[in-house]
């Protein structure tokens, strides 16, 4: 028996990364997963891994900076598996610039994809959860929704909103039976960082203040996000799960 046996998970930006691993990850702990990215043969590639060992999972293509993309797409969840019970809140940008370099487009894009596509999958999963009264979204914040840091001033700006929205949403959607918690990774090696990890100098300034001196491994953060989409979570919501080696300690 898995720690979500039985539960229909969704999760944006699956295809690469962190979203990849959480797939995976609540695949391998019983959920039949829906993933879903703008990257069509990255995530039909999560979706065959996670087929070929045994699990169910289909791919939808999304955007989630587009509200009409979310209705199609929980539409067609619904329509595959009945309901949705995990939504994992995922998908993001980074936009590495100083603020004075950050550009009215540089701000509006990566709102629209980190902010506004959280917004509108906790908005648009809600019907698909709330008949079923045990429904848990966990939103992908960052230490950057917590602190500042040189250089991602739109990033951090969209971590903190989501840090908030999290908090918001757990108060509105209560009553539907509905938890809803944030997540808060410090330096974690994906797609996202690569470049930054390659270079000494910015890993070093990066890594300087994380207690544990390494950045993680994506695993190492879909074991508190599967936490918080199980039922061994069941008093917890509207709360921050920080998975960042100590980064925000000091
Ligand atoms: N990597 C880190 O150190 C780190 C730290 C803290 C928080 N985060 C957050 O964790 C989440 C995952 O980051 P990651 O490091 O795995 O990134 P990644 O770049 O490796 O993967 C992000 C995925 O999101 C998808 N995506 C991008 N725009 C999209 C859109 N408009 N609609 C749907 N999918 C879209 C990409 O195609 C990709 O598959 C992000 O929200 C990120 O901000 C990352």
């Amino acid at each position: 028996m898995g720690r979500v046996s039985g539960k229909i998970a969704m999760v944006t930006g699956g295809a690469l990364g962190m979203g990849r691993s959480h797939s995976l990850l609540l695949a391998r702990e019983g959920a039949k997963v829906v993933v879903t990215d703008v990257n069509e043969a990255a995530g039909q590639a999560t979706v065959d891994e996670i087929n070929a060992a045994g699990g169910e999972a289909i791919f939808i293509l999304h955007n989630v900076a587009s509200e009409a993309d979310w209705k199609r797409v929980v539409a067609a969840a619904v329509e595959h598996f009945g309901r949705i019970d995990i939504l994992v809140n995922n998908a993001g940008i980074l936009i590495m610039k100083p603020l004075q370099d950050t550009t009215e487009e540089d701000w509006d894009r990566i709102f629209s994809i980190n902010a506004k596509g959280v917004f509108f999958g906790c908005k648009t999963v809600v019907p698909a959860m709330k008949d079923s009264h045990k429904g848990s979204i966990v939103n992908i914040s960052s230490i950057y929704g917590l602190i500042g840091a040189p250089s991602a001033a739109a990033y951090e700006a969209t971590k903190g909103a989501v840090r908030l929205l999290t908090k918001a949403a757990a108060v509105d959607f209560a009553p539907f039976g509905i938890r809803v918690n944030s997540v808060h990774p410090g330096v974690i090696a994906t797609t996202m960082t690569k470049d930054i990890l390659a270079d000494s100098s910015a890993t070093k300034a990066m890594l300087g203040t994380t207690i544990l001196e390494r950045p993680a491994q994506p695993e190492e953060v879909s074991a508190g996000v599967l936490f918080l989409a199980s039922d061994e979570a069941s008093f917890v919501t509207g709360s921050e799960l920080v998975i960042d080696g100590g980064y925000t300690a000091q």
